[in-house]
């Protein structure tokens, strides 16, 4: 699961808003297209008021029917042609937009799924998802809409006011001079709703991480009785993203009456100047009507840009997320020069004054933890619940460094390790199986295909005891697990567990075993399977279950971070002072 881990100077260095950008960045025969619709679909809405100026003043001066309906169906076409530029360009942004933000939505799926457990224990995974996704979906969906409305609003609104200069200087400086006053209010207006809309979009984020944790606990939560709880706090998380949005959402309403109003007064202004000169003689009738509908023409892009001003600061939130989320590095370095751990056989492994905290102000968790195991050797750890043991399992596995001293693997300092060969040389079975919605073949694999045969999987599924029940299933390798598909129990999950960790030969392997009781019989199996995976390996077992002990050759007693206790099994059992022999005797299990 987790990817390779990928050169640290890729991400660091350059800024991210070049990622974020260059992602975004367009093909040049896109542009193209999109540059000559855009054109056509402001050009040609320009030139129809134009027509219906000479129709008017032509069929006031007595213009025969024939001319008139002439002028009317080229007015027509225009129109329709008009229309089609526009449902081009619609069509070309939307193409562009998908493309350039799916780049991005990949690019940051594979970054976030390369950092760290470290940075993903401090987030949810719906958390995650409306980040990845709600946040890209706000950025495709401005960029549709600055191409549509705000590049091809301002072109139009840009050639309304040339046009209407030219036809009458003095409407057209008026309408000039509004605009320039609504366009000042509205820089004002959004100064207002940058921060209303970030604060509704993390209230989202939010609200979607706490369903996602509260689905994935179903069976608890309903177990406990914590439903109504559980639901309670949905409810709250909920009010809270309510507010943000309505908040943000009448901001931007009041922002679209309020152009309304302006925009009627502004036509209610050009009728009365143009009726006064028509009045004393300086404009035709078909003039006046132009430029009445010249500037009836205005009112659409302006009010769209409003419109725009919502999801622009949408988008910016979403950018600027997007790139917190891509500054986000790997807290674990790259070696310089990574080495390989030996390819094959049982791996040493030595914890070196070990300390470790999960956060950098937290307590310590770990401290002064020194371990030795020679190849081939299993050593136990014990310790009550919460002592530290599954940290020093994570540590071995280099899921997180320690904070102090080091830990080796095949005589390597696993911070010079080669991740990939740590990755296929240390195995884990950990406290709690992970299975995926997906075939036996793909649970075993996690998905590489290539890992290994169709007979090499049914081989070690037999190996551990699941022969019979890969027999039963109904398309063997190829049946489904989880969801609706085939159940599987705690014992057998616990079974492919180990078929995983075997088949990829590691020469050290980390056995957290899991708390919760399985059955005698699938205890049965289960050991008699961990003695074959420790069986020409090095082995860290992590011993609930204090007969697992009968098999390992030294024992570590942790406590409060520390080792409290370290010795031979055999000394610390015939030794009737030591804790271990203590707990052997509590727990009623024969030395
Ligand atoms: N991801 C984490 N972030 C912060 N603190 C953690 C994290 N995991 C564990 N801890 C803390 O570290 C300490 C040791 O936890 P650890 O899981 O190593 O105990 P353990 O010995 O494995 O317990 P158990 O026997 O219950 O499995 C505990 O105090 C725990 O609260
Ligand atoms: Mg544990």
């Amino acid at each position: 699961m987790h990817s390779p881990t990928r050169p640290a100077r890729r991400d660091a260095g350059k800024t991210t808003q070049t990622t974020v950008l260059g992602c975004l960045r367009p093909g040049l025969r896109a542009t193209a297209a999109l540059a000559a619709a855009v054109t056509a679909a402001t050009a040609l809405p320009l030139v129809a008021p134009q027509l219906t100026r000479r129709f008017v003043d032509d069929a006031i001066g007595g213009a025969s029917t024939r001319h008139l309906v002439f002028v009317a169906v080229g007015y027509l076409i225009l129109a329709v042609a008009g229309q089609g530029a526009r449902t081009l360009t619609a069509w070309l942004a939307s193409r562009l937009a998908w493309d350039g933000t799916n780049r991005l939505r990949e690019r940051l799926a594979e970054h976030t799924l390369g950092l760290d457990l470290g940075f993903h224990g401090r987030r949810t995974p719906g958390e995650l998802i409306e980040r990845v996704d709600g946040d890209v979906v706000a950025i495709a969906e401005f960029v549709v809409a600055f191409l549509l409305d705000v590049v091809a609003g301002v072109l139009l609104l840009a050639g309304v006011l040339v046009v209407m200069l030219t036809v009458e200087p003095r409407v057209g400086a008026l309408l000039l001079a509004y605009c320039a006053l609504i366009g000042f209010a509205m820089a004002q207006a959004q100064r207002l709703a940058v921060p209303s809309a970030a604060r509704s979009r993390a209230r989202y984020a939010a609200l979607f991480g706490d369903i996602e944790e509260r689905l994935a606990g179903l069976e608890d939560l309903r177990a406990n009785g914590a439903g109504e709880h559980a639901v309670n706090r949905v409810h709250r998380a909920s009010g809270r993203m309510y507010r943000a949005e309505f908040r943000s959402e009448r901001i931007g309403s009041g922002l679209l009456a309020g152009t309304s109003v302006a925009f009627a007064a502004g036509t209610a202004l050009v009728v009365a100047l143009a009726s006064w000169a028509r009045w004393s003689g300086t404009l035709t009738v078909g003039t006046a009507v132009l430029l009445l509908q010249y500037t009836q023409m205005v009112r659409t892009p302006f009010e769209r840009l409003i419109d725009q001003l919502r999801q622009y600061q949408a988008a910016l939130a979403g950018v600027a997320r997007v790139r917190d989320l891509l500054a986000e590095r790997r807290t674990l370095p790259e070696p310089a020069d990574p080495r390989p751990l030996p390819a094959s056989g049982p791996l040493g492994l030595r914890l070196d004054g070990v300390g470790f905290a999960y956060a950098d102000d937290g307590a310590p968790v770990l401290s002064g933890v020194d371990l030795t195991l020679a190849p081939g050797e299993t050593l136990g750890l014990v310790g009550r619940t919460g002592s530290g043991k599954t940290t020093i399992a994570r540590l071995i596995l280099r899921l997180y460094d320690p904070t102090e001293g080091a830990v080796r693997v095949g005589g390597l300092d696993l911070r010079n390790a080669d991740p990939a060969s740590v990755r296929r040389r240390i195995g884990v079975v950990t406290q709690d199986v992970q299975l995926f919605t997906a075939s036996v073949r793909d649970n075993l694999t996690l998905f590489r295909p290539d890992l290994a045969g169709d007979r090499r999987l049914r081989e070690i599924l037999a190996e551990v005891g699941l022969g019979d029940w890969l027999a039963g299933l109904p398309d063997g390798l190829d049946t489904g697990l989880g969801g609706d598909a085939v159940g599987v129990s705690a014992g057998e999950a616990q079974l492919l567990a180990f078929a995983r960790t075997l088949l990829t030969d590691p020469g050290l392997v980390v056995l957290d075993e899991a708390s919760s009781r399985l059955d005698p019989a699938t205890e049965r199996r289960v050991e008699a399977v961990v003695d074959r995976l420790l069986a020409g390996r090095t082995g860290v077992l992590i011993a609930h279950r204090l007969s697992s002990l009968a098999r390992v050759d030294t024992v570590a007693v942790v406590d409060g971070g520390r080792i409290v206790e370290y010795g031979r099994r055999d000394d610390l059992t015939a030794d009737p002072g030591s804790r271990f022999a203590r707990l052997l005797s509590a727990a009623g299990v024969a030395r």
